[in-house]
């Protein structure tokens, strides 16, 4: 059975561009791969999702992630994006 991904989508809106989006984005990148589950990922880069005032965003399938900078996004990653992560790719591989 073909595992269905959880779409991750940055946002590289001039805004989330300011509070320095394309230096996040690898560590990002490394961040899934040690993580073990960049398999269960589609990574995007986006037009503008929004709250821009409120540092970068990133869409984890439903659920959006604000005030990501370089300094909060390990934090982040652990706390908020990993945990979506896991949860929608459980909810949508679901057997049925
Ligand atoms: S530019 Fe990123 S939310 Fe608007």
């Amino acid at each position: 059975m073909e595992i269905k991904k959880v779409v991750v989508s940055l946002c590289m809106g001039s805004a989330c561009h300011q509070f320095g989006v394309y230096g996040v984005l690898p560590v990002l990148r490394g961040l899934l791969a040690e993580s073990g589950y960049s398999d269960l990922v589609e990574l995007k880069g986006a037009f503008c999702l929004g709250p821009c005032t409120e540092g970068i965003v990133i869409n984890v399938g439903t659920v959006q992630i604000t005030g990501i900078n370089p300094q909060t996004l390990s934090r982040k990653f652990t706390k908020k994006i990993l945990p979506a992560i896991i949860k929608q790719s459980e909810a949508a591989n679901e057997p049925s």
